[in-house]
């Protein structure tokens, strides 16, 4: 980081730069180029901010520590308080919705599923839209207003687009969202339309519509704000300082996260390093991915890297992601065959030694409840990252004694119909005209009690 913000130095008088991770391009931008792929090469980009100066470690921490009991607007906010290391001089009109902040819970039940001493959880999930797009679409937002945009556009499983609906109307910017057709679930429909969002229900899946925006892209006066968007990706990173501050700066050994489109994973992987370039930290936390074993292009992929050398991520062609054409899961935040931000992501795993795998969907159902047993509601997707730990724990990545957080990405009333189902029994995934049923293992079925005391007392005595 530190060669890179010279170099920076150098080229810009300003805070940030937009750069291609490319290392044979090495395309250099301007923070006000409305850009989402390098215009050289095709490649990603993304920000790299110059390190505060004349700020040491602990005063940085210090004083970060400090504005979470701050009045100031901008101190309120679970990402804008991170503002030394965000790609703004001085970001005094941003878009929030005082996101972040989202609690850090022990979970004993799910610890022991896993077969760890101890688990936590970073419920993302509790963000001011239920999910953890919020503290991506905080930033991303705030630069639409400054490059002047007048409508802001994404392609969504459903989080991003009830994200962007949110922020869009507190900018009052026009939104609109490209939704695969009868593949979102009703909450987050629910939640774009009563933003106000333009909402396009495409016939395809999710790959069609991202397909459709990164041709948007050129549009002057569209915006795009999937996690391409490297802004989004700034606002997402700040997770990773949330967590150590919550954490009292003491670094976890593995990091869990599930993996759709691979902008989150992206993400914290950036904010831990960028943590450990400032000093923040002094190593690095294992980043694992999972991924529904329907729709896990990249888990195959890193399941083919022979030296899993972190070079690999830049080296590798375009094509050695094979696409999946027809992603197959319950988990529809997550169903998603061809991830943008798949160089990033897997740079980030290789770099800090972690792991890319996938789980089934039995697996996933019954992690979910298992956290829900923990007094903690995710959406399914998120719920990937407990089935992944107990695999992991299992083949011996994960040891038993280590300190382990699970980032779940979405509230349980996100999709509260695949709970009901789950614990009736009915849970069930079509797939090519067969119907594979989902057991109900830890299934809490509704009783019916005939409405008087007594029946009631009989039914509490024969659950205890
Ligand atoms: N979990 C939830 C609840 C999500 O909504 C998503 C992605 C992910 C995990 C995966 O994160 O894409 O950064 O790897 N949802 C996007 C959307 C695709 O449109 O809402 P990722």
């Amino acid at each position: 980081m530190a060669e890179k913000s010279t170099a920076i130095a150098e080229k810009f008088s300003g805070k940030a730069a937009q750069v291609c991770i490319m290392p044979e391009c090495g395309g250099f931008f301007g923070l006000n180029e409305r850009i989402y792929v390098c215009p050289k090469c095709g490649g990603p980009l993304e920000i790299e901010c110059r390190a505060p100066e004349g700020l040491l470690a602990s005063a940085l921490q210090a004083r970060w520590d400090a504005r979470a009991v701050s009045h100031d607007p901008r101190d309120k906010s679970g990402v804008w308080r991170y503002r030394e290391l965000l790609p703004f001089e001085e970001p005094a009109a941003c878009v929030t919705l005082f996101e972040g902040n989202t609690p850090l819970y022990e979970a004993p039940r799910s610890a022991q599923y896993a077969g760890l001493s101890a688990l936590r959880l970073k419920h993302q999930g509790c963000n001011p839209t239920g999910s953890f797009k919020d503290t991506g679409m905080t930033v991303a937002v705030t630069q639409a207003v400054a490059l002047g945009a007048k409508t802001v556009v994404c392609a969504s499983t459903g989080n991003t687009a009830a994200s962007l609906a949110a922020y869009a109307a507190r900018a009052g910017l026009q939104a609109a969202i490209l939704l695969p057709r009868g593949q979102i679930t009703a909450s987050k429909l629910a939640q774009s339309m009563d933003y106000g969002a333009g909402v396009f229900e495409l016939d395809g899946n999710f790959d069609d519509c991202m397909r459709l925006i990164q041709e948007l892209g050129s549009e002057p006066s569209i915006y795009v704000a999937n996690s391409i968007n490297p802004f989004r990706i700034e606002g997402q990173k700040t997770v990773a300082f949330e967590l150590m501050t919550q954490s009292g700066w003491r670094v976890p050994d593995q990091v869990v996260v599930p993996g759709g489109n691979m902008g989150n994973s992206s993400a914290l992987g950036k904010g831990f390093e960028e943590m450990l370039a400032l000093g923040l930290i002094d190593r690095l936390p294992k980043l694992n991915i999972i991924q529904a074993e329907g729709t896990a292009p990249l888990a195959t992929l890193f399941a083919s890297l022979r030296d899993k050398n972190p070079e690999d991520a830049a080296r590798l062609p375009e094509s050695a992601l094979a696409a999946v054409a027809h992603p197959r899961t319950l988990a529809t935040a997550i169903k998603i065959g061809a991830p943008v931000s798949w160089r990033k992501s897997l740079r980030a795993v290789l770099r800090s030694g972690g792991q890319i795998i996938s789980v089934s969907e039995q697996e996933i159902a019954d992690a979910k409840a298992m956290i829900g047993r923990d007094g903690i509601g995710c959406e399914p997707a998120s719920a990937t990252t407990l089935a992944g730990i107990r695999r992991l724990v299992a083949s011996g990545h994960i040891r038993r004694d280590e300190n382990v957080v699970a980032v779940l990405t979405g509230h349980v009333l996100k999709d509260p119909d695949y709970v009901t189902q789950y614990h009736r029994g009915m849970l069930a995934l079509e797939t090519d005209g067969a119907t594979v049923k989902i057991a109900g293992t830890f299934a809490n079925m509704p009783l019916r009690v005939a409405a008087n005391r007594a029946a009631l007392m009989d039914a509490l005595e024969k659950r205890r």
